[in-house]
């Protein structure tokens, strides 16, 4: 099949699907109590993709260019018998495929998820310091668990482990070198990530933002880092590595030093809508055309479609302006 490219050029290569809008957590950058409380409205089980529907939209997108499927949500691992899911689209050739998750329940299912068909995960840990972490996951959940998950992954062939911390300003900054100094020379990979205005009810203000450059500075100051090459074009973490060889750790700026131009990552969300930019307003029913039974080559015109047609670069024009526009929820489109 012709691989299809965008108005600006960028081809279709990763795939991050959100499998469920629930959390555990409440992590204050992404799903505030205040916002997602007792009332809050998620999906009902009916609205969700079924493994099925999932499998068969992941073999069209794989079709059209797809090399990586990342499982997010919400916490994916909340989604019961997921390594089911796993096994289906671990049958889809020469896919590699990764799973974001909080860490909470990793280290029961870590094993399993392997044994799947699973080929690495990235476990999301803002702070070892408990009270800080607590705070942010505001859920009272304990670092210790996240550790526990962290090496149960490594242990299962999960690896290298990627462990991404949010940095937000006043909140966890003081925990980017005791994060740096224990994950150092443990071969997982530390990413740090410019907290972003994803969604409408983070209350995200520029002054909250830690460049990554200054976390660059802070810890270059005590462990001297040089840059490394990038692994492929569009990777979005810029490479540094610790001059005595210890280990490497990457840095996410999107805000700072956006890379739209690069991007080649389409999203589904928990109810099937395609969504080319993290900050899209509006998504395409793909389970609307699944459900009224369309073939696997309508599905295929349709994604087609969409993606020829994209012209997203929101990190770009971020401004003042834009940040008020009515964006889609990170837990819901999958982060
Ligand atoms: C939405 S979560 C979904 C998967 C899983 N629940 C987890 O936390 O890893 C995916 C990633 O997005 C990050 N994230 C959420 N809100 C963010 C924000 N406002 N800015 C930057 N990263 C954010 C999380 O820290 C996490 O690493
Ligand atoms: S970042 Fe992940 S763990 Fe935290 S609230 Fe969002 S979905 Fe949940």
């Amino acid at each position: 099949m012709e691989r299809v490219t965008d108005t600006l050029s960028r081809p279709l290569r990763d795939l991050r699907i959100s499998v469920t809008d629930r959390c555990n957590f409440r992590c204050t950058y992404c799903m505030p109590k205040e916002a997602f409380g007792r009332g809050y409205g998620f999906l009902p089980r009916n609205e969700l993709l079924t493994f099925e529907e999932i499998a068969r939209l992941a073999r069209v997108f794989a079709a059209h260019g797809v090399e990586k499927i990342r499982l997010t949500g919400g916490e994916p691992l909340l989604r019961r018998d997921l390594e089911r899911l796993v096994e289906m689209l671990a049958r889809i050739p020469g896919l590699d495929l990764t799973l974001t998750t909080n860490g909470s329940m990793l280290a029961k299912k870590a094993q399993a998820l392997r044994e799947a068909g699973l080929t690495r995960v990235t476990v999301s840990l803002d702070s070892l310091d408990d009270e800080v972490f607590r705070a942010m996951n505001d859920a009272d959940f304990p670092v210790e668990s996240v550790l526990a998950g962290i090496e149960a992954a490594a242990a299962a062939g999960l690896s290298p482990v990627k462990v991404n911390m949010v940095v937000r300003r006043g909140a966890n900054e003081d925990s980017i070198l005791p994060m740096a100094r224990y994950f150092r020379g443990t071969g997982h990979i530390l990413r740090f990530i410019e907290y972003m205005d994803v969604g409408h009810t983070n209350g995200w203000r520029m002054d909250d933002v830690v460049p990554a450059r200054e976390v660059v500075q802070v810890i270059d100051r005590e462990l001297p880092l040089e840059p490394v090459e990038p692994n492929y074009r569009g990777e979005v973490a810029r490479r540094y590595r610790y001059r005595d060889g210890s280990g490497e750790i990457g840095l996410i700026a999107s805000v700072t030093q956006p890379f739209c131009g690069d991007c080649t990552r389409a999203r589904l969300s928990a109810d099937g809508r395609l969504y080319t930019c993290l900050f899209a307003v509006k998504g395409f029913d793909l389970r609307a055309l699944l459900r009224s039974g369309a073939t696997d080559e309508e599905l295929s015109a349709a994604v087609g479609a969409v993606w020829g047609s994209r012209a997203d670069r929101y990190s770009e024009i971020r401004s003042s302006k834009t940040a008020g526009l009515p964006k889609v929820e990170m837990s819901y489109i999958g982060g």
